[in-house]
């Protein structure tokens, strides 16, 4: 079946089959910061934007998001490297096969939540595993990030 996906600002026109997976369909359109993990929707690796809300890419048919917008890290190049600082300098940085899927929710959280508590941070990523580090210098790093306008200059702007 014919669709067309604007994909970070650019349509893409395909010929694809009905059971084609979104992951699939972004990753052989060479936006390989989008991952394969548990593909039973637990892990949240292959998170992009539909329409600006963040989605599982493994249990979404490309089908489905015909006519509408997709957002993967590959577009959000500027926003990811303010968070990214700020990652660093809590020493949380993760590595680039679970990172690019937190970052796409730390990013939707920022448009959707007005500064959330630790509590509501927490649950807004819980889908987002990590299997080998801890989670808590990201927690301050991701707080840190989402709390930065607040009391004056942007710490990433110094
Ligand atoms: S690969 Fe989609 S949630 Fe794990
Ligand atoms: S740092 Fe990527 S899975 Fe743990």
């Amino acid at each position: 079946m014919k669709i067309n996906i604007r994909v970070n600002g650019k349509m893409i026109s395909d010929d694809v089959a009905c059971d084609m997976l979104l992951l699939d369909f972004l990753r052989y359109h060479g936006f390989y910061s989008v991952k394969r993990g548990c593909e039973t929707s637990n892990c949240g690796l292959c998170t992009v934007w539909l329409d600006n809300k963040p989605i599982l890419s493994c249990s979404m048919l490309c089908a489905k998001c015909d006519g509408h917008e997709i957002t993967t890290l590959e577009g959000l190049k500027k926003d990811a490297e303010a968070f990214a600082y700020f990652m660093a300098n809590e020493g949380a940085e993760q590595c680039g096969f679970c990172s690019p899927g937190l970052i796409m929710n730390v990013l939707a959280m920022e448009k959707e939540l007005q500064h959330p508590t630790e509590e509501m941070i927490k649950n807004y990523l819980a889908g987002n595993l990590c299997r080998c580090t801890g989670y808590m210098g990201q927690l301050r790093a991701i707080t840190k990030y989402l709390n930065r306008h607040q009391g004056g200059k942007n710490e990433a702007d110094q």
